[in-house]
């Protein structure tokens, strides 16, 4: 596999192997010099024409741990301002010798595009409204992290799934695990169609919360919505917000996760975010170890291990010299 751009590059199979490959590497971020030399050698860039402070942080992090070289392109001080195109900004990128792009764009394709101008591998983080694929491998982690499993779980996507490219990476990943998922949302904060889409629909919260073992809220995306299809934030907040008073209906043993920001008074009450069903920190820790897991599968010894090996043979052990990286390590929530 060269590029990683939707969820679906992977399948259940491709998100199975990220998943025990992000075992290895939780061990390796629990070091006291938490970095193996997998990719000495190579160079990410992170091109983000969008805002990010997790998504960009942790790649830039999980490359760093793996001894990559990586290179930030700041759209705001770079020669974009002065009108390059975006094709010419990534061929000057890769003119300087670069093995990845972890790109984020404000329009759904880009990450496409630019795979098929370049030699070196792309990782969608995020293009519009339409997928954010590590996003959904972090939310697989955590959940099998916490829960054992995915499969046979009720997952509730709450909030503006319209705009929302977790969503729609999530969906794809949960259902290809095996997991049933609901999405909860009044209908003017759903896609037109969900023709396709393998899930069920609630307009209330308070209809499912108590048959749900995860909830997972999503970002109220206010600089998205482009006409009001909320009366009001306040309404919003009395039937989809998470409140102090609805996680108390909550399983025991539910999960509580948000892919951030929060806003927090809106979709999560603030005490929410701190309850121990909540998962939300354990997803940002988690997702420096799946990154490097998807970064060590694309340009590491691991690029062998998607795709091309034949069925039911044992994957190459990741070798991580001096120490070799354990698989089968302990799991982090
Ligand atoms: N979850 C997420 O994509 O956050 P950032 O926008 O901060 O990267």
């Amino acid at each position: 596999m060269r590029h990683l751009l939707s969820v679906a590059d992977l399948g259940a199979d491709g998100i199975a192997e990220v998943l025990r490959l992000t075992d290895s590497f939780v061990e390796v971020s629990g070091r006291a010099i938490p970095k193996v030399p997998a990719l000495r050698g190579k160079t990410v860039v992170s091109l983000f024409y969008e805002d990010s402070t997790r998504t960009r942080l942790s790649f830039e992090t999980a490359a760093k741990r793996l001894s990559a070289d990586t290179m930030t392109f700041s759209v705001a001080s770079s020669s974009v301002s002065k009108g390059e195109s975006l094709r010419d900004t990534v061929e000057t990128i890769e003119a300087m010798g670069i093995d990845a792009i972890v790109l984020r764009h404000r329009s759904a394709g880009v990450p496409w595009r630019v795979a098929s101008w370049v030699r070196a591998s792309v990782l969608n983080a995020g293009d519009g409204w339409h997928e954010h694929p590590t996003q959904a491998l972090l939310d697989c982690y955590t959940i099998r992290a916490r829960r054992g499993v995915v499969a046979g779980l009720r997952i509730g996507i709450v909030g503006d799934v319209k705009h929302s490219r977790v969503a729609r990476s999530d969906v794809l990943a949960f259902t290809a695990l095996g997991a049933e998922v609901v999405l909860v949302a009044p209908p003017t904060l759903l896609p037109p169609s969900l023709e396709g889409w393998p899930v069920t629909v609630a307009h209330r919260l308070d209809d499912v919360l108590g048959s749900l073992d995860v909830v997972y809220l999503l970002r109220l995306q206010r600089e998205r919505t482009t006409e009001a299809l909320i009366p009001s934030l306040r309404e919003y907040r009395s039937v989809y917000g998470l409140t102090a008073q609805r996680v108390r209906r909550l399983p025991a043993d539910a999960l509580v996760m948000h892919p951030g920001p929060m806003n927090r008074g809106v979709e999560i009450d603030a005490e929410v975010a701190g309850d121990p069903r909540s998962v939300i920190t354990a997803q940002v820790t988690n997702g420096v170890a799946v990154r490097m897991a998807v970064l060590y599968l694309l340009l590491g010894a691991g690029s062998d291990l998607v795709g091309d090996r034949p069925a039911g043979e044992e994957p190459a052990p990741v070798v991580a010299a001096p120490e070799r990286v354990a698989v089968g390590g302990p799991e982090r929530g």
